[in-house]
């Protein structure tokens, strides 16, 4: 088990592994782990001979109102809990390792990174597509793991895999649900009793859109209705509805046959704003 802390041991020791022939997962995280990372911890070991943990909270994906400086950073907890799930390594560079001063070539997503969660976000996707990158050549795995619970991220990761024809296996991981098929989230502490009643509506109404792309006759704007009624019907208040290419994230009209759908939505409860999301594939 070992703490690098710098680039160029990090790099170093992936040069030598891969030149072993040792296969490489890499979960990229910004610490502050919970038990979703640990699951991806435990998916990365299970398929590698080395399983790398990078810590990084990574400046250049929050906006001027988001939470950089308040972000949470223990890195022995951290430590002490992805070793406990088997990581060989935590990578966990400082700003300046990684972002030396001076001007840097930044990676540009484009419209897939405005869309969803980028419209309330601008260069968000942006700022993670440049750190992953940086990540991937850093650490050089053959395999990563990402939650599927951030859908366009995962897209966004996809897209920037495809685009520099990087060598990486991107895994996205199920989402963990409660038994009433809320998806779990740190967020969901904040609920009121009566909005963690509600909150499980989102699901229903996830499920209800995949039933109909895979056999039922209504189309995707009669869906997005639907959906948009169900929730309507509870406290919450719909930020989007999206039934879109799960590649592009353009928004779909009509079904077409084989098609890869993400459905995802973001919901707020209160002052907490719930994000889920599935994928279903048209027949
Ligand atoms: O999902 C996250 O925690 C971050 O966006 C990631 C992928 C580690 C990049 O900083």
């Amino acid at each position: 088990m070992s703490l690098l802390r710098s680039v160029s041991d990090m790099h170093r020791l992936s040069t030598e592994l891969r030149s072993g022939g040792k296969r490489i997962a890499l979960v990229p995280t910004m610490g502050a782990l919970h038990d979703g990372h640990l699951s991806l911890i435990r998916a990365a070991v299970a398929k590698s001979d080395v399983a790398i943990t990078s810590v990084f909270v990574n400046p250049t994906q929050f906006g001027p109102n988001d939470d950089y400086d308040r972000y949470p950073r223990d890195l022995d907890h951290d430590c002490a809990l992805a070793f406990g799930a088997g990581s060989n390594v935590v990578f966990a560079p400082t700003v300046e390792e990684m972002y030396p001063d001076g001007p840097v070539a930044t990676v540009d997503v484009g419209p897939l990174g405005e869309k969803l969660e980028g419209k309330s976000r601008p260069g968000h996707f942006n700022g993670v597509a440049t750190v992953v990158e940086k990540l991937f050549r850093i650490t050089m795995p053959h395999v990563a793991f990402f939650g599927q619970k951030d859908a366009q991220q995962v897209a966004v990761i996809r897209f920037l895999v495809k685009s520099f024809d990087l060598d990486v296996e991107v895994i996205p991981m199920p989402i963990v649900r409660e038994a009433d098929g809320l998806a779990q989230s740190s967020r969901n502490m904040f609920l009121t009793a009566s909005e963690r009643a509600e909150a499980p509506v989102l699901y229903r109404a996830l499920r209800l859109a995949a039933e109909q792309l895979s056999n039922g006759a209504a189309d995707p704007v009669g869906i997005r209705q639907e959906m948009k009624e169900m929730i309507s019907a509870t406290s919450g208040v719909i930020d989007y509805i999206s039934l879109a290419d799960a590649a592009t994230l353009e928004e779909i009209t009509e079904k077409q046959r084989g098609q890869d759908v993400l459905v995802s939505l973001a919901v707020r409860y209160g002052k907490t704003r719930l994000i889920d999301n599935c994928h279903v594939r048209i027949p």
